[in-house]
């Protein structure tokens, strides 16, 4: 069977958590396609170079998942040639055989516009830099405007924006828990199926 699940949203809404609990429960791959900005951004050097050069290796090479990775991820992200060095890889992943959930910015946007389900999976920045925080540690202000900056450069930027497609459920986490949250997703997911 091929089904894939799109799921975008901002920086810690919980697109992660849920992602992995859809994948688990229909026994579908899944893809973290911010791990790969993140390590285009965590190799240094020329990012296309990088990005272009990137082996699965590399995603687990790296501390990926501090504030500073996700910073240089979304700086990298910017650049037109970072993105197009990453399509094929992740449509490729998309269509394989046996079902497959990618989280992201611009899964149902611009890498799966046909995706069977889309998600929107959002929360309000405060709620979002909390649960970061509780992740990571530190000065919790800190942590709320890393969130703001990279909301504001991945939402703004001219290539592949972080935005809602037309088509995407969403859900909004900042007063769900997370259970819910994924019983949500899944059963999003297992009327789409029901339809096909
Ligand atoms: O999901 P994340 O926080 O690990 O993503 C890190 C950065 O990578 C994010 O701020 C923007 C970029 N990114 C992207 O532009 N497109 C994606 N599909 C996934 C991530």
């Amino acid at each position: 069977m091929i089904f894939t699940v799109a799921i975008d949203g901002p920086a810690a809404a919980g697109k992660g958590t849920i992602g992995r609990a859809v994948a688990a429960r229909f026994g579908f791959a899944h893809l973290d396609t911010g791990l790969l900005y993140r390590a285009v951004g965590a190799k240094g050097g020329d990012p296309v170079a990088a990005a272009e050069g990137l082996v699965p290796a590399d995603l687990e090479r790296w501390d990926l998942r501090s504030l500073e990775a996700g910073q240089a991820a979304s700086k990298v992200a910017a650049i037109p040639a970072v993105r197009a060095a990453l399509v094929a890889f992740q449509q490729r992943f998309a269509r394989a055989e046996g079902g497959a959930v990618l989280d992201g910015r611009d899964i149902g946007t611009v890498i799966c516009p046909a995706a069977e389900v889309k998600l929107y999976v959002t929360a309000s920045p405060e709620v979002r830099a909390h649960r970061r925080w509780l992740e990571v540690g530190g000065d919790e202000a800190r942590v709320l405007a890393e969130v703001l900056e990279r909301d504001a450069r991945d939402m703004g930027r001219a290539d592949a924006p972080l935005r809602a497609a037309e088509d995407a459920v969403l859900i909004d986490t900042s007063a769900m828990p997370v259970d819910e949250a994924v019983a949500r997703a899944i059963s999003v997911v297992a009327e789409r199926m029901e339809g096909l």
